[in-house]
């Protein structure tokens, strides 16, 4: 199944929940929070406070990107802040394997994310324990980047490697994507769409629509 995951970065955080509710109500299935330290990216962003202030306003499943040095000092928090998938980037964890671990024993979605110049290999052997790759298609840090281009080469080689295995793993794409290029990413072999300034720039509930349509009609 293809689902949305728009990027609550780009939000007007005046009004935060009442933009959450509108993604519900044109029916977005995740809700994509970007947790930035600005060690392992330049930016700092918001953490667990805001997660958990935000749990009260939807149900859906809260996509959580933490773009955090060592991340695995934080997962129990951000399990309790109400994450219901734990992403963490592969070139921030020594142990990678027993980072991914640490988020199942929690009861949580896992997944792992790679930027742009990582290669798909590097989640090879992890392939049967996370529930979602995720494929930077910007390097990580800012919204409202250009998508680059090689990464539909990536999806492409990623979800070889998932067939090859025999394997269910969600493919995640984040990072400059829009309606002009969603059709193309998903042809590629990725089923879960983040986007952030295509979604909150202009009308939050037709923007939503507009992209769900693709997804549903490429599904
Ligand atoms: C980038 C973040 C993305 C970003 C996407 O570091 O991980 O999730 O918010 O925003 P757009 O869709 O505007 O590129
Ligand atoms: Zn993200």
């Amino acid at each position: 199944m293809n689902c949305l995951s728009p990027s609550i970065l780009a939000a007007d955080f005046s009004c935060l929940g009442e933009q959450i509710r509108l993604l519900d109500e044109a029916g977005a299935q995740y809700v994509h929070i970007d947790v930035m330290d600005g060690m392992f990216v330049p930016s700092i962003s918001f953490g667990m406070p805001v997660i958990r202030s935000i749990r009260a306003c939807s149900d859906r499943i809260f996509d959580v990107h933490l773009m955090v040095a060592e991340p695995e000092r934080y997962i129990e928090a951000f399990a309790e802040a109400g994450a219901d998938l734990l992403t963490v980037h592969a070139e921030a964890c020594c142990h990678l394997d027993r980072t991914v671990g640490a988020i199942k024993e929690l009861g949580l979605l896992a997944g792992v994310a790679l930027n742009p110049a990582t290669p798909p290999e590097r989640v090879r052997y992890l392939l049967e324990k996370v529930d979602m790759v995720m494929l930077m298609s910007v390097n990580p840090g800012f919204g409202g980047q250009q998508f680059i281009p090689y990464t539909l080469r990536k999806i492409r080689e990623l979800k070889e490697l998932i067939d090859r295995e025999g394997l269910k793993t969600d493919i995640e794409v984040d990072g400059g994507v829009n309606l002009d290029n969603v059709e193309d990413i998903l042809a590629a072999g990725a089923n879960v769409i983040v986007a952030g300034n295509a979604i909150f720039q202009g009308d939050i509930l037709e923007n939503t629509q507009r992209f769900l349509h693709i997804l549903n009609r490429q599904a």
